[in-house]
């Protein structure tokens, strides 16, 4: 009944029947790829990220949380599908449903080991599942939407930024006796992650204009993704290495270490956040696009670089992949 009367109100809007015209041609046809990455426990390393703990523990809780707002986006997405017309976007949202579920799928094999490592995997899945149960899901679908939107943003941003900055950082990072880790699994899953986050970043918000459009509902999802992935996951990510082991609150070497980890998480230079305050303030012009940053051709070389069939990093974890069918209205 109310997936009538929803189709109902966004049947009625104008632009639904035709393809979205701000599809980015170089990625209609996005792959769901499975992958088994065998973690193991005792290969963890637990400062992967520069061989911070502050700066790993972000990336610790945000995996932990963004389980949950993947089966959101999910699970909005599956329900939205259905409202849509357009056989392309229909089958891109296919696209981002498989993809996510296979993240969600394989950040909780992450996870378990992060758990076997002594991170407070079940405290947070406790407290997320409070917040999700109690607030997120339970809001309507109109502003689902919306947060769909937003958090696929957001995830663009760090997605772009990890692709932009590789010379500077990530390759330096490996190649680096500093600040390299050998864990490579690890490595592979953030950024296969990242890869597809980019390759998929259009379409939830296709779907939001294409249904919705309406500004200040938009605007109301960004600042909940807001409050979440930059307050609650960072308020996580600060409580992390304490809960794992209070000895940090009396380390000196720790302080030190959280001075390297703000540069990279909030520096204004190489910070994620710091240094993409504007891509990410960016999506409450009127006239924004994800595709507006365009990251095709870093894509193009990841996807090289990670799953080249011989010298991939992906390569050795790989299993399959396909692209969904192409349903028109007909079939
Ligand atoms: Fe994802
Ligand atoms: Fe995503």
């Amino acid at each position: 009944m109310l997936t009538q009367v929803v189709r109902k109100i966004f049947l009625t809007r104008s632009g639904n029947e035709t393809a979205c015209k701000q599809h980015n041609v170089a990625s209609l046809n996005i792959p769901i790829r499975h992958f088994d990455f065998k973690f193991d426990k005792d290969e963890l390393d637990s400062k992967f990220y520069f061989q911070t703990v502050l700066g790993s523990a972000y990336w610790q809780a945000l995996s932990i949380f963004l389980t949950y707002g993947e089966d959101l986006v999910i699970e909005t997405a599956r329900f939205h599908r259905d409202l849509v017309i357009d056989p392309v976007l229909k089958q891109r949202v296919t696209s981002l449903i498989g993809q996510e579920a296979i993240h969600s799928k394989i950040h909780e094999e992450w996870n378990e080991i992060l758990k076997d490592n002594r991170f407070p995997v079940t405290l947070y899945r406790f407290l997320a599942d409070k917040v999700f149960d109690h607030i997120f899901l339970r809001f309507p679908q109109p502003m689902k939407l919306s947060l769909m939107a937003a958090i696929e943003h957001f995830t663009a941003v760090i997605a772009q930024h990890m692709m932009v900055n590789t010379d500077s950082s990530i390759m330096a990072m490996m190649d680096n006796p500093l600040t390299r880790t050998e864990d490579n699994k690890t490595m592979a899953l953030w950024m296969w992650h990242m890869l597809e986050e980019s390759e998929h970043k259009d379409i939830a918000y296709d779907v939001y204009q294409v249904l919705s459009g309406n500004y200040w509902l938009r605007v109301s999802g960004f600042v909940l993704a807001l409050v979440t992935i930059l307050g609650l996951v960072s308020l996580g990510g600060i409580m992390l290495p304490y809960l794992r082991s209070p000895r940090y609150l009396i380390s000196r070497r720790y302080y030190n270490d959280v001075k390297d980890s703000l540069k990279l998480l909030v520096g204004r230079k190489y910070g994620v956040f710091g240094s993409n305050w504007h891509h990410v303030f960016d999506y409450l012009r009127r006239d924004f696009h994800p595709n507006d940053h365009d990251t095709t051709e870093y894509l193009e070389f990841y996807k090289k670089y990670l799953l080249d069939p011989e010298k991939g990093l992906l390569t050795p974890y790989f299993i399959k992949e396909f692209v969904p069918p192409l349903r028109t209205a007909a079939a």
